[in-house]
């Protein structure tokens, strides 16, 4: 099968596509036909061993020293079953199925085995696309504001960096909850977040966080500029501030009202997540779609750090 392999650390030139064995469900296992996978901010970090602040040395002992011992990365997937293993009794060969496939990935290839636990069903009418691009945004955005900022009606929510992909699902759940929310995004994406459900849009360019003189019950850093003094100030009395992208130092100075660490993919919300978009109460944001022999391309417009929602490859 085809697959796109990171063997060293580096720019988007290090991914390949070869041809490799073809996985077996092992028992417990499915073999998934991979139809859509995202790439994410997260399979760039890895690509390119660019990890925040003081996680350069823990992340390379946990994923490769000089490249990831993974060397298919992707996350985020959604595909048809192809086969699977012994005692998988919860799904059977052409069920449409994702999955959060973390720490193993594997979904940028024609073909990956996933644990059986971690699969979920698309639901009829949501598109490969759609179920690859919500997980890795929209089960972040859940992580950090229902699991851990208890979002509720009448909240004031400040989300920086709203058109991506954590901010975009973020935005529209904050919303979706009742909450009065404030995107932080640049002019060019200043309609689509008005669309997704924030009542005010905040330029960077022209009004810094650091200028800011609102005060928020839940502000979600999805950017990383914000240090942990700025990031108080903006807010309420019992304002929580919600760091999805931390440094080792606030990681571990996180405590009180400072969340900070990584997002858990629950299937539970994975499910929910994906209901919603059945439904058509959350909307995926698509920035563009690749075939996988362009994934290159797929990894540099992640890595200019413009993309508007998602970019998925289809294996
Ligand atoms: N803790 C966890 O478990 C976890 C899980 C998932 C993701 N993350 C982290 O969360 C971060 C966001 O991920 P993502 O996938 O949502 O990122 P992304 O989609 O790559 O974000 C791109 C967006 O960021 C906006 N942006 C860039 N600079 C900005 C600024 N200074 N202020 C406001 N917006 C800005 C861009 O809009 P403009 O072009 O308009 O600037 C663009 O639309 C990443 O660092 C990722 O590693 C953490």
């Amino acid at each position: 099968m085809k697959a796109a392999v990171v063997r060293r650390y580096g720019g988007p030139e290090v991914v390949d596509v070869v041809e490799v064995p073809r996985p077996q469900a092992r028992r417990g296992e499915v073999l998934v036909r991979v139809h859509a996978a995202a790439v994410t901010s997260g399979d760039a970090r890895i690509r390119a061993a660019r990890f925040p602040g003081g996680f350069a040395v823990p992340s390379r002992l946990l994923l490769g020293l000089r490249g990831p011992r993974q060397a298919v990365l992707g996350t985020a997937l959604s595909g048809v079953v192809e086969a699977v293993g012994d005692a998988v009794t919860s799904f059977a060969v052409g069920d449409a199925v994702c999955a959060m496939n973390a720490p193993q990935m594997g979904g940028h290839a024609e073909y990956v085995a996933v644990d059986a636990r971690r699969l979920v069903n698309v639901p009829p009418g949501v598109s490969h696309d759609d179920a690859a691009g919500v997980l890795f945004g929209g089960a972040t955005a859940m992580h950090f504001l229902l699991t851990k900022g208890h979002l509720g009606a009448g909240m004031t929510v400040l989300v920086n960096g709203a058109s991506g992909a954590v901010g975009t699902s973020a935005v529209q759940l904050a919303r979706q909850h009742g909450a009065v929310v404030t995107g932080v995004c640049s002019a060019a994406n200043r309609s689509l977040v008005a669309d997704l459900g924030a009542s005010e849009v905040i330029d960077y360019r022209v009004t810094p966080l650091t200028e800011l003189t609102g005060r928020y019950d839940l502000v979600l850093d999805t950017v990383g500029n914000l240090d942990l003094r700025s990031g108080r100030r903006l807010l309420t009395d019992r304002g929580i501030l919600l760091l999805a992208s931390a440094s080792l130092g606030q990681v571990l100075r996180a405590r009180g009202n400072v969340v900070a660490g990584l997002a858990a993919a629950r299937r539970k919300d994975l499910a929910l997540l994906l209901q919603q978009v059945a439904e058509g109460s959350l909307r995926v944001i698509h920035d563009q779609t690749f075939s996988l022999a362009d994934i290159r391309a797929a990894h540099s417009r992640v890595d200019s750090g413009r993309k508007v929602g998602n970019v998925v490859v289809r294996p």
